[in-house]
């Protein structure tokens, strides 16, 4: 069984955990927990039989809101949980009375694509080779969810 729960500000380790088992290049829990010391900023963690196995971290300035990063650990990929934090996210985004969803994804990242436009998000940008990839780089591109 799947339950999302708010992180407490005092739990980047929880965050840093599953960011070390779903990312190559995770953030450490010092980066977390500065993340989570911001008013603007907070996350939200599921986990599966109580073992937490995904987060969204979001930044929210009121009527607009960005995603900083959604990561599932990688031994609970394609099980939902990313697509239920984003619909636990946009649930509590519209009850704040937030307007925008904004993101940034690799032009890469298939999966992530994936899921954020099977939720309604539209590319509204494109930022050229903004992520560092061997000897190059990958375009950003920038998505946005209408929520009002
Ligand atoms: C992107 C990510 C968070 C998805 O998490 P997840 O829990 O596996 O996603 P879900 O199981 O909820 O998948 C929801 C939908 O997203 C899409 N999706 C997810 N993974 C996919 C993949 N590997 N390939 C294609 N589509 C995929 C599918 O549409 C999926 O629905 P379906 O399983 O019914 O087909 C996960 O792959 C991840 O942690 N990636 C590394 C971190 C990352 O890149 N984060 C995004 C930064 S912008």
């Amino acid at each position: 069984m799947t339950d999302i729960r708010l992180i407490e500000p005092n739990e980047a380790a929880v965050l840093a955990t599953i960011d070390a088992s779903a990312r190559a290049e995770p953030w450490a829990a010092v980066v977390f927990d500065g993340l989570l010391a911001k008013p603007t900023t907070s996350a939200l963690v599921a986990a599966e039989a109580g073992q937490p196995a995904a987060y969204v971290l979001v930044r929210s300035s009121g009527l607009e809101a960005e995603i900083l990063m959604i990561a599932t650990a990688s031994a609970a990929r394609r099980r939902g949980l990313g697509r239920a934090l984003f619909e636990a996210l946009v649930a509590q985004l519209k009850t704040a009375g937030t307007k925008e969803l904004l993101l940034e994804v690799a032009a890469d990242n298939d999966a992530a694509l994936a899921l954020y436009k099977a939720q309604g998000c539209v590319t509204v940008g494109r930022r050229t080779n903004y992520y560092p990839r061997g000897n190059g780089a990958i375009d950003a591109l920038l998505l946005r969810l209408v929520l009002s």
